[in-house]
């Protein structure tokens, strides 16, 4: 079992050959979630699944399951994957890569003819980046109830296009239903997305459990008003308010230091004319930290300091938690599997708790779970810079195969 590796050149040059689907200039990729873009990297996703001897099934929220039987298709598969959607100017490798290394599995087990136990799936899950759609994990959560489905297939994006609708339309509303499917381990492949792994050499980071995560959307509302006749005194102005949130939401990450991050990512101010003073704006806020009582100390402060900011400037304001998951530990078993598949093939490597918000942890929830890091290029993600080199990424999916076997042979 520990002679088995994965093709680390096939593996590159999948990765490479999925990124001409919604490349950008800048050497990244932008493939929001449920666009024609997202279709034709699920497609190509499906074409080489089935090539490779899989049957695929799709649910109800567009979540891809890839199979390759096993020796006792009774018992509960294990489970590998991540995401296909990409950020808006998002990199090759957040999420495809975790997708392509599962895929990288089967292939190299196809090419030892090598029989698992348990019978193995890969799956792509719909709309992990909540870039289009917010929240993030929206189909793992639908999967595993940790958000109601039909709340999912509602949420809409900014033109006001539904998951539903446009799942229909790109012909990925799956026939098979939310949850259910048997699951003895499951394991994702992942970049770091930080700078920790690479500044310490370590090519595997053998991930514990993620952060705690919370979104907010903000809107102040004040009153519009002409720029030149109003005076300052008397203006109810909402996207000074905003500006104030803004900072705001920046200093609660530095008071909560160590490892709280605190984030406004999107702005829209109404009516967005240079001459009118802003009646209405929206902010939206991510906040995470790894302690969940910190970050219920964050999400104490936000609400105290945007009453504060409306009082003050005379605004209307609404503060509206639109999502929430706890700190996250990994499962144990999983948790040693990616250790001492890191070990048994001499790779350098560490604990690390998980920055990021990934499906793992929805799945956490519901079946014995784990994940494995690669380091990227100065720890930068979401940016079409991403970067990450095809050893390390060999290296993931390799321990990704020793990891999922030691858990079929348990
Ligand atoms: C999405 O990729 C996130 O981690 O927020
Ligand atoms: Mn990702
Ligand atoms: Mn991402
Ligand atoms: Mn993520």
């Amino acid at each position: 079992m520990e002679n088995l590796r994965i093709n680390g050149e096939r593996l590159w040059d999948s990765l490479m050959e999925m990124a001409k689907i919604g490349a950008t200039e800048k050497g990244g990729v932008c493939r929001l979630a449920l666009t024609d873009l997202d279709r034709e990297s699920r497609d190509l996703f499906v074409k080489w699944c089935k090539e490779a001897g899989c049957s695929v099934e799709v649910d109800a929220i567009g979540n891809i399951f890839a199979r390759r039987p096993g020796r006792n298709n009774e018992l509960p598969a294990i489970l590998t994957g991540s995401h296909l959607d990409s950020q808006p100017t998002g990199g090759k490798f957040d999420g495809a890569y975790g997708v392509l290394a599962g895929l990288e599995v089967i292939r190299s087990l196809n090419d030892a003819g090598y029989e698992t136990e348990h019978p193995v799936e890969i799956v792509a899950w719909t709309n992990e980046e909540g870039s289009r759609f917010a929240p993030a994990m929206l189909g793992s959560g639908a999967y595993t109830g940790a958000l109601d489905p039909e709340w999912c297939l509602a949420r809409t994006d900014l033109e006001g296009k539904s998951v539903a609708e446009e799942l229909q339309r790109i012909g990925y509303a799956g026939d098979k239903p939310l949850g259910g499917r048997p699951v003895a381990a499951c394991f994702e492949a992942h970049i770091e997305q930080g700078p920790v792994l690479e500044a310490e050499e370590k090519p595997i980071g053998v991930v514990t459990g993620g952060q705690g995560q919370r979104w907010y959307e903000l809107t102040f509302i004040g009153q519009e008003a002409h720029a030149g006749p109003t005076p300052m005194a008397r203006r109810k102005d909402a996207l000074v308010g905003a500006a104030e949130a803004v900072q705001l939401v920046n200093q609660i990450g530095f008071d909560f230091q160590p490892d709280a991050c605190a984030t406004c990512g999107m702005m829209q101010v109404s009516p967005n004319s240079r001459n009118v003073i802003p009646g209405h704006v929206w902010v939206t806020i991510d906040m995470r930290h790894p302690v969940d009582d910190r970050l219920s100390g964050m999400d104490a402060a936000l609400r105290a300091g945007v009453e504060e900011i409306a009082k003050r400037r005379n605004l209307e304001v609404q503060l509206d938690a639109i999502w929430h998951f706890p700190a996250t530990p990994f499962d144990s078993d999983c948790v040693a599997a990616v250790r001492d598949g890191a070990s048994a093939l001499g790779y350098a490597h560490r604990d690390i708790v998980s920055g990021a918000g990934h499906d793992a942890i929805n799945m956490a929830g519901v079946a014995p779970t784990g994940m494995i890091f690669v380091p990227c290029e100065d720890g930068i993600s979401h940016n079409e810079i991403e970067n990450a080199t095809p050893e390390d990424l060999t290296a993931g999916a390799n321990v990704l195969l020793q990891a999922m076997l030691r858990s079929d042979q348990k």
